[in-house]
């Protein structure tokens, strides 16, 4: 199954979701997490960053370090896999869901519309602990973290921590369009975090991996296409 016979597949398919990961950032240069050579966890393991437990026992390492991808992501720009899905949206609308773990934005910022961004975003912040009156009455006061000048409550990133749930309202709606599609294009992903991975098994249509390198999500796809998002996202989706 090649680039061209996958294009069929998108003319042919009147609902269309497209998974992404990390690697569909990867060409506007902000690194993936599990890629050996440049992953950001080839320096830092995930347990020390990406969890509750970790923020509580070193909040400045993990909010410098968020800040620090932060500051990165916003230097940089939607790449033309992000174009070519906003593209397709705007020719087709209705036609194409976004459901991303990325918590960069760069769909949105791209011009995607209606993105399920499963895994937060980095940009914004919320409350570590239940916020209570003072936290809402006061700004919160400059620090590595930000706290409450009151109470001391934290400010955290509002991304989506290993052992938290996930949004509810967007993964029910990532799921229902899983659900409805007659293809899902499954780009950058490695396939191993769940429940998004779960998206890709749960469909009942067409299921494409785009990526450089075999994932965990091979097994279940009907055509595998080694590329790049940047380089193949244009080709697939043109009309
Ligand atoms: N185009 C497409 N895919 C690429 C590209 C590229 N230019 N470059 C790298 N890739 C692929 C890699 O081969 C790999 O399969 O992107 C994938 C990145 O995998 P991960 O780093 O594991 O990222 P992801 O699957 O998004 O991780 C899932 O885990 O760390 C948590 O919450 C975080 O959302 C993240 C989740």
């Amino acid at each position: 199954m090649n680039a061209d016979h996958v294009r069929g597949w998108v003319r042919e398919a009147r609902r269309i979701v497209l998974l992404s990961g990390a690697g569909m950032s990867a060409e506007s240069g902000v690194p993936t997490f599990r890629d050996a050579q440049a992953g950001m966890w080839a320096k830092f393991r995930p347990e020390e960053l990406a969890t509750e437990q970790a923020f509580r026992a070193r909040p400045a390492m993990v909010w410098d370090w968020y800040a620090l991808r932060r500051e990165m992501i916003a230097q940089v720009e939607p790449n033309a896999g992000h174009r070519a899905v906003a593209a397709f949206q705007q020719r087709h609308p209705g036609r194409l869901a976004v459901v991303t773990q990325n918590v960069d934005g760069l769909h949105q910022r791209a011009g995607s519309a209606g993105v399920l961004a499963l895994h937060g975003n980095i940009a914004q912040e919320k409350w570590l602990d239940a916020p209570r009156a003072c936290c809402a009455q006061h700004p919160p006061v400059d620090g590595h973290p930000p706290r409450c000048a009151v109470c001391g409550n934290l400010c955290r990133p509002a991304v989506v921590w290993f052992g938290e749930m996930l949004p509810q309202a967007e993964l029910e709606a990532a799921e229902a369009a899983a659900a409805a599609c007659d293809l899902m294009l499954v780009v950058g992903t490695s396939g191993v975090v769940y429940p998004a991975a779960g998206l890709a098994r749960a469909t009942r249509g067409r299921v494409v991996v785009v990526n450089p390198e075999s994932t965990e999500l091979d097994d279940a796809a009907d055509a595998v296409l080694p590329g790049t998002a940047a380089g193949l996202l244009p080709r697939l989706l043109e009309d």
